[in-house]
């Protein structure tokens, strides 16, 4: 089954809202096989953003993700990486639709709440880097 990471990020923890976004991907029919809360160093967060990193926003994206802790987890399911792209809606809350997660609970781009991996290539390097094997259930 198709593997994604998602990240309920720090601005999720303080809302008090992962339990109804985990709920959402539980409903859809997605199973978690892996998931932790962790704070980032900035060393990580950068690796993570490292397509980022000439980006006018790095620095400010890098100072939010490690400003306090995330939720990492690992969903499977088929079509997992875009159908958790579609339930996230688009990077700009502005524009998100509601009904979509960044649509129903996040008001600006930086602080968007959730980060899913947007391709099969991304997604395989992002499960490494937030998890060994032996933390997945298989
Ligand atoms: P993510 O990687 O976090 O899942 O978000 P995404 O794919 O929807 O968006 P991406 O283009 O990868 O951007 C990564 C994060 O950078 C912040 N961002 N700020 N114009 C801006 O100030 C700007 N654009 C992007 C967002 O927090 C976005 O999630
Ligand atoms: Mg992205």
């Amino acid at each position: 089954m198709e593997k994604t990471l998602i990240l309920l990020k720090p601005d999720a923890v303080i809302k008090g809202v992962c339990g109804q976004i985990i709920d959402r991907f539980e409903k859809r029919g997605f199973k978690i096989i892996g998931l932790k809360m962790l704070q980032l160093s900035k060393e990580l967060a950068e690796t993570h953003y490292q397509d980022h990193r000439n980006k006018p926003f790095f620095q400010e994206l890098v100072t939010f993700i490690i400003s306090g802790p995330l939720i990492a987890m690992v969903i499977s399911g088929e079509n997992s990486i875009k159908t958790a792209r579609t339930m996230m809606g688009v990077t700009n809350p502005l524009d998100a639709a509601p009904g979509t997660i960044r649509g129903d609970f996040a008001l600006n781009v930086r602080n968007n709440i959730i980060h899913g991996s947007d391709s099969l290539e991304s997604a395989k390097k992002e499960i490494r880097t937030f998890f060994t094997d032996s933390e997945l259930i298989s």
